[in-house]
């Protein structure tokens, strides 16, 4: 037994800001960001927390299941971090919407919602719930260096949600890690005062273009494998939820494929790079425009900080 997916929810930070309102900020141009990334908003976490939109996601995708928060037997949160270094950004979730289960974070970065549904399948598989609420939020606004115009410009604060099932619909998932610190957000020493100050300059710390690479050879990769787990061939797959980090990423590893452009859905140019949270917001916005139909076949991809990829192929069914 594994799952299938029941309902999806997302929510939304206020502030939208534009690539004319960041190039106030750092020596950037809308020209340069939208050909580099397709991005050319995002929003960004100003008066809400990250507890607010991730309980808001939630309730979303709780009412689009038809199950109530009593109902759930374990919530897994995909994020870098929530509003606490602890309690978990999941606890604190689990409180606000009064459910009584199990709750964690789990961190595989931008592959953070694979690893969520990879650890939801363990759960499925030992028999020990009926529904799980797989739900990611990232505030990376705190963590960018704002005078860096190489990593501010691409990324975004956003939450989304799937609530999943007992079933069948998951044919195959698969996660990786290969530790390098070439995408990496160093954590300071704190204010102790028997250590050493941290020299290592804080923000998000990223050499693109190696990242770049290994982006694209992980969805070929990812997208190959699934297809020779599941027998199903990508030319008969409906749909490629990929991680939303860059839109020439998506069309260099599409192109690679020999794919065309109507499998690949897209919302990057309205929310950046949101991290764990890309595939479930752009699932959450094809399921409520009416586009995902039962007897679909998608593919989930993804790759972030770590290393780390993630690969899912799974059926709609609601
Ligand atoms: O979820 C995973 C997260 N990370 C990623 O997915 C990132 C993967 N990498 C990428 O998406 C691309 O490498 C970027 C979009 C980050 C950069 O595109 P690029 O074509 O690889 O540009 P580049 O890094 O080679 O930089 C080209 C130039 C440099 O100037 P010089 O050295 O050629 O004079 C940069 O300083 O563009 C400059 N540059 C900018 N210029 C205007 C870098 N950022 C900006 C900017 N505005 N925001």
């Amino acid at each position: 037994m594994s799952f299938q997916i029941l309902g999806t929810g997302s929510a939304l930070p206020a502030c939208r800001k534009t690539n004319d309102d960041l190039s106030q900020l750092v020596d950037t141009s809308d020209e340069w960001i939208v050909t580099r990334t397709g991005i050319r908003e995002r929003r960004i976490l100003t008066t809400e927390t990250v507890t607010q939109i991730a309980v808001a996601a939630a309730k979303n995708a709780l009412e689009n299941s038809g199950i109530t928060a009593a109902d759930l037997d374990f919530i897994i949160c995909p994020t870098l971090a929530g509003d606490y270094m602890t309690p978990s950004l999941a606890c604190v979730v689990q409180m606000e919407l009064g459910a009584s289960c199990p709750a964690v974070d789990v961190n595989g970065a931008c592959s953070g919602f694979l690893y969520g549904l990879d650890y939801a399948e363990g759960v499925f598989a030992r028999g020990k719930a009926k529904y799980v609420l797989v739900l990611a939020a990232e505030r990376l606004s705190r963590i960018l260096d704002w005078t860096d115009r190489s990593t501010c410009v691409l990324f975004g604060d956003a939450a989304a949600a799937v609530v999943l099932g007992e079933g069948d619909a998951l044919r195959f998932l698969e996660v990786t890690a290969k530790g390098n610190l070439c995408l990496a957000s160093p954590l300071g020493n704190g204010s102790c005062p028997y250590t050493e100050p941290d020299t290592r300059k804080p923000g998000l710390l990223m050499k693109s273009r190696e990242v770049y690479t290994f982006a694209v050879g992980s969805i070929a990769s990812g997208i190959e494998k699934a297809a020779a787990a599941t027998g199903i061939a990508p030319e008969e797959t409906d749909y490629f939820f990929l991680h939303q980090a860059n839109l020439r990423i998506i069309e260099t590893a599409r192109k690679k494929l020999g794919l065309p452009q109507e499998k690949f859905p897209v919302n990057i140019e309205k929310y950046g790079n949101t991290s764990a949270v890309s595939i479930p917001l752009l699932l959450d916005e094809w399921n409520r425009a009416g586009r995902l139909h039962p007897g679909q076949h998608l593919v989930m991809c993804a790759f972030g900080a770590g290393l780390t990829t993630g690969t899912a192929a799974i059926d709609w069914t609601k």
